[in-house]
């Protein structure tokens, strides 16, 4: 079963000079053949490194893109379409900028603090002279851009007037405050959880940061910040992410950030390189079994030894192996009591595909470049204007679409080609809620959902735009 060597596609690793390397061969054991590297120099690099993935026939380019070789990176993919990048370019849109954390959210109504963001200054102004306080500034982009390191609390109109004079962020990108516990950070793989802990402030501060001194502890992560972490990964079709969750005072969900780069162990990485070699080869190589609320007795290691612990494995759960700490063990999870591995089953590992459109093509979605802040200054932009007025954050939304679960099944079953077994794996993949959202703001996001095709997403959105106008 699966593909011989010479089917396997060819892998190669995506570096930069400069930056730390995410994967290198040793998370890939067992892959047999020679895996590639291509190392993009920065500067007037592009062509170079483009004829270098063609030269060397890649099929497959795995690594993250930093912030600043984002735009580049956009261009580069589109001169290799015959190259998957894994993530893709759309899923690490948001590893470039907070703004593009926050277009993401918008889109996809996931929610977030309440967010404003402003390329004219004059408008910014206007609008802090009226608002509320406190509020969160932020740095959106720029090198090294972490830690809270730019995250500045603002009490009053004229601190924040100060702070914008003084730091000339842009584009000004600012926050409501939202008093939090703690924030919390989950690792997924294919959707699934696969390492989640919390990051509390230190007494008397606000920022969660554990690089601040903050304290991080790997116990009972509620079941609201997991579902909400696995919502994301699927809006953003990402292979691995990583979701830094603000669990408010109030008890709500808000997502702070979420990106495809982030520090993970190495054993981490490893089980994201055996799912890539699962993913790719049809089934040759073994799905890996990472089994939930594994974290909360990993954490118990110490972080020096977990450090150096590599190529972890777990059985599965087995009915008639009454030994099986997984299998056995019972948690307090949501509402009720499960065992562990019944909670296997509710967040599954999914096949993540790769999508054959742009989801977030720069000409629409750099702002950044669009906006400068000197051609601000030069030009009156009526052209401006739609980009000017804050669009409310998904924090408070709500769906203005009236239909049953019922109702709403009977209609995809009504879809020529749409089976019973076909709308379980939609199903199986999004909820009636995310289907309803889904549906009417990017329904090619079906086509995440194995055997899903193009076609069939067109006759469901045609049926679809049919229920609405009746
Ligand atoms: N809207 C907010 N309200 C309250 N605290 C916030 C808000 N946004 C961020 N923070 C705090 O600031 C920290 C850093 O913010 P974050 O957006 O994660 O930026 P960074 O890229 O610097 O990590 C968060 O971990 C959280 O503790
Ligand atoms: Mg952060």
């Amino acid at each position: 079963m699966g593909l011989s060597n010479k089917e396997l596609p060819k892998l190669g690793f995506l570096y930069m000079d400069y930056v730390l390397r995410f994967f290198d061969y040793s998370n890939f054991k067992g892959w047999p053949n020679k895996i590639e590297t291509v190392t993009y120099h920065w500067g007037k690099d592009k062509n170079r490194f483009i004829k270098e993935v063609k030269d060397k026939k890649i099929d497959v380019l795995i690594g993250n893109i930093p912030a600043t070789a984002y735009e580049t990176f956009r261009e580069i993919a589109r001169e290799l379409p015959n190259v998957r990048f894994i993530p893709s370019l759309d899923t690490q849109f948001s590893n470039k900028s907070k703004e593009n954390v926050t277009r993401f959210a918008w889109k996809y109504n996931l929610p977030i603090p309440k967010t404003y963001i402003y390329y004219n200054r004059e408008n910014a102004d206007k609008f802090l002279q009226k608002t509320e306080y406190p509020k969160i500034v932020k740095k959106s982009y720029g090198p090294s851009n972490y830690g809270g390191y730019f995250v500045h609390k603002v009490d009053s109109y004229k601190e924040a007037k100060e702070l914008f004079s003084t730091k000339k962020y842009h584009p000004m990108y600012f926050q409501d405050f939202v008093p939090m516990e703690a924030d919390i950070r989950v690792m997924l793989i294919g959707h699934k959880p696969v390492c989640a802990f919390w990051r509390r402030a230190p007494e008397g501060e606000w920022l969660t940061n554990t690089s601040q001194g903050g304290s991080m502890d790997y116990i009972d992560v509620p079941k609201s910040v997991l579902d909400l972490a696995v919502r994301v990964s699927k809006a953003a079709n990402a292979e691995y992410w990583a979701c830094d969750v603000a669990y408010g005072k109030d008890g709500k969900v808000r997502i702070l950030e979420c990106a495809t780069a982030f520090a993970a162990f190495p054993y981490i990485r490893d089980w994201i390189g055996q799912y890539i070699m699962w993913s790719l080869s049809e089934g040759r190589f073994r799905k890996p079994h990472i089994p939930m609320f594994n974290w909360e007795e990993l954490g118990k290691i110490s972080p020096d030894l977990l450090r150096t612990m590599r190529h972890i494995t777990f059985g599965k759960y087995n009915a008639s192996y009454d030994g099986s700490y997984f299998g056995k063990k019972k948690k307090m999870y949501g509402e009720s009591e499960h065992y562990l591995h019944e909670l296997d089953s509710a967040y599954k590992m999914f096949d993540v595909k790769e999508r054959t459109f742009e989801e977030w093509p720069s000409e629409k979605w750099n702002y950044q470049d669009r906006f400068a802040l000197k051609n601000i200054k030069s030009m009156k932009v009526p052209a401006l204007k739609t980009e000017e007025a804050p669009i409310p954050s998904g924090d408070e939304a709500s769906l203005a679409i009236e239909i049953s679960e019922e109702q709403l099944e009977h209609l995809l079953l009504s879809v020529k080609g749409l089976t019973e077994k076909k709308l379980k794996k939609i199903l199986d993949f999004y909820n009636h809620e995310e289907l309803i959202h889904i549906l009417e703001t990017d329904p090619r996001a079906l086509e995440n959902v194995k055997g899903i095709k193009t076609k069939m997403v067109e006759k469901i959105t045609a049926v679809w735009d049919e229920y609405k106008t009746k």
